[in-house]
């Protein structure tokens, strides 16, 4: 299937999960906006990405930096505009007790995995409105699991879940629809770091969702509006779908 007049933007894209979804997406036709803070991780997913669609424009920076967001919307702008638009970038951050965090490290992943990919959000809807488009945030069991030593990270992919269900309902009117979308766990270097020095080889690639993310970006948005999925997990909306 071919959706070549489509764009997406894909944060976090030049490893891991997002460069799986970028692969998706590029192999679908979509025209590609991708970032990641690493520049030369991020120019090699884009030349392997540029083997399957005609553009791809790499966006090197962090997401919290406002110019950097800037940069990745006038790019969409300039393909065309934005169908899709993928809040992919998190961090895990530090772990260990709540007793012991103090206010600053509370607030080091909430302008990273909350506040950028809300204020994203915000910049992306008028494009996204011309297309009636889907924005997909990925979030994780940790927001409703309660993982000792996890908190801080749960707490702000509950707080990214809560904002992306209210977000589905306020943005009804303009056309633009939200879903979450939990990945299950994956073989990634966020992985590797939430399991120091452990053999993590039993999890499968990030590659094991591809089934997923070919379902859902052949739905019409608003059938998913609001929706939380979880990619690995058998679930009647999508699987039997494929
Ligand atoms: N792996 C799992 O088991 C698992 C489970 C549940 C949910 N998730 C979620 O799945 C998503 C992808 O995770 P992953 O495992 O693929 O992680 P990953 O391998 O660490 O990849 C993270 C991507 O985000 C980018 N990134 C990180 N911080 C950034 C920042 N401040 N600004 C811009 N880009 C940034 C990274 O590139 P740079 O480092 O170069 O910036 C990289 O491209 C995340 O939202 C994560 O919370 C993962």
């Amino acid at each position: 299937m071919t959706e070549s007049n489509r764009i997406a933007l894909v944060t976090g894209a030049s490893r891991g999960l997002g460069l799986v979804i970028a692969r998706v997406l590029g192999a679908r036709g979509y025209r590609l906006v991708i970032g990641g803070r690493d520049p030369d991780a991020l120019a090699a997913a884009a030349g392997e990405l540029l083997l399957q669609t005609p553009a791809v424009v790499p966006v090197a920076g962090d997401i919290t930096d406002v110019q950097v967001r800037a940069t990745m919307i006038d790019a969409a702008r300039r393909l065309g505009g934005l169908d899709v638009l993928v809040n992919n970038a998190s961090q895990l951050g530090a772990r260990g007790p709540l007793m012991q965090f103090d206010v600053p490290r509370f607030g080091q992943l909430f302008p990273v995995n909350v506040g950028a990919p809300m204020v994203l959000t915000q910049m992306a809807v008028p494009l996204l409105a011309e297309r009636r488009g889907l924005i997909v945030n990925i979030t994780s069991d940790a927001a409703t699991a309660a993982y000792p030593g996890w908190g801080p990270y749960g707490a702000t992919k509950a707080a990214l879940e809560l904002l992306t269900r209210t977000l589905a309902s306020e943005l009804r009117d303009e056309g633009v629809s939200a879903v979450l979308v939990d990945p299950g766990d994956m073989r990634t270097r966020m992985h590797q770091e939430a399991f120091p020095g452990e053999d993590i080889s039993d999890r499968p690639l990030p590659e094991v969702t591809v089934p997923f993310w070919n379902w859902l970006f052949a739905q019409d948005p608003e059938a998913v509006r609001g929706e939380r999925f979880a990619a690995q997990h058998e679930d009647a909306r999508w699987l039997h779908q494929v």
